[in-house]
């Protein structure tokens, strides 16, 4: 129940993308992938991709999920972008994104379906689901936005950005449909899992000048998250969390990515 991880970071928004198989199948799940994007010219670019697309393709892997942990707010996602590189694929995310959708599209004067339609999937919370041999289920973790989940894919958990790198600490819960006492309960869940397991992060900014990282363990988390070690309460991470929060600039990209992103991201032009 060991799937084999290879990460890959976009340096431009600090993002950590993930290519997890099954050794045994080789069936694999593309997570979060990210697409360049120049806001001055609205222009795309499909660079971050490359070495995602030679590494499935040097391992020969079949690429049957495309897994979104959330709509994100930093970067272009690019799911919907690869899904014809894969007809096979089911593009996934948390059932949340309905919710995110009705709050953006009239936001935006978005005139796209509101309901999901444009993925393949929506996961409930604690929907189970196989990465060929190995057991995998979604952990709805709302709290940095409302449609947040995790993935538990045998003994290795992705969580989006509910969770960073224990001196990192936490995600933001000041967008819309954000709340900082629901991440501490949704973070709880996930502590609750045994401290050997993986945990890989979506975002790193290498907090102190190190090097950026993105695998720790639950008991790594447990033991020593800035904001959400062991001994901190409910109240104390609220106040943390909020005091933070009342000093962050909204993300550069935020416009065109939560339009992008609340429909799976752009689509390829064919
Ligand atoms: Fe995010």
């Amino acid at each position: 129940m060991t799937p084999h991880v290879a990460s890959f970071f976009h340096p431009d928004s600090h993002t950590f993308s993930y290519v997890v198989h099954d050794p045994a199948t080789r069936q694999a799940a593309v997570i979060d992938p990210v697409l360049d994007y120049d806001p001055d010219t609205d222009a795309l670019g499909a660079g971050p991709l490359q070495p995602l697309l030679a590494h499935v393709r040097e391992h020969g892997l079949q690429v049957r999920w495309l897994l979104e942990t959330h709509a994100h707010a930093d970067h272009i996602s690019a799911g919907r972008w690869l899904k014809p590189h894969w007809p096979q694929a089911t593009l996934a995310m948390g059932q949340g994104i309905v919710q995110v959708q009705r709050t953006f599209a009239p936001r935006y004067a978005l005139d796209v379906p509101t309901d999901g339609s444009q993925f393949d999937h929506l996961f409930a919370d604690g929907e189970r689901f196989a990465l060929g041999d190995i057991a995998a289920e979604v952990i709805a973790v709302p709290g940095h936005t409302s449609d947040s989940v995790a993935y538990r894919i045998g003994d290795a958990l992705f969580t989006g950005d509910s969770l960073f790198m224990p001196d990192g600490g936490t995600a933001r819960c000041d967008f819309p449909g954000g709340d900082a006492a629901q991440l501490y309960r949704s973070i709880q869940r996930l502590l609750a899992l045994p401290d050997a397991t993986r945990v890989f992060i979506c975002h790193d900014y290498g907090p102190g000048g190190r090097e950026v990282a993105n695998e720790t363990t639950i008991g790594d988390q447990r033991a020593c998250n800035i904001h959400l070690r062991d001994s901190v309460s409910l109240a104390e991470f609220v106040a943390t969390r909020q005091a933070r929060d009342a000093t962050l600039a909204e993300p550069k990209l935020m416009h065109p990515s939560v339009k992008a992103n609340l429909q799976g991201g752009p689509q390829r032009a064919t």
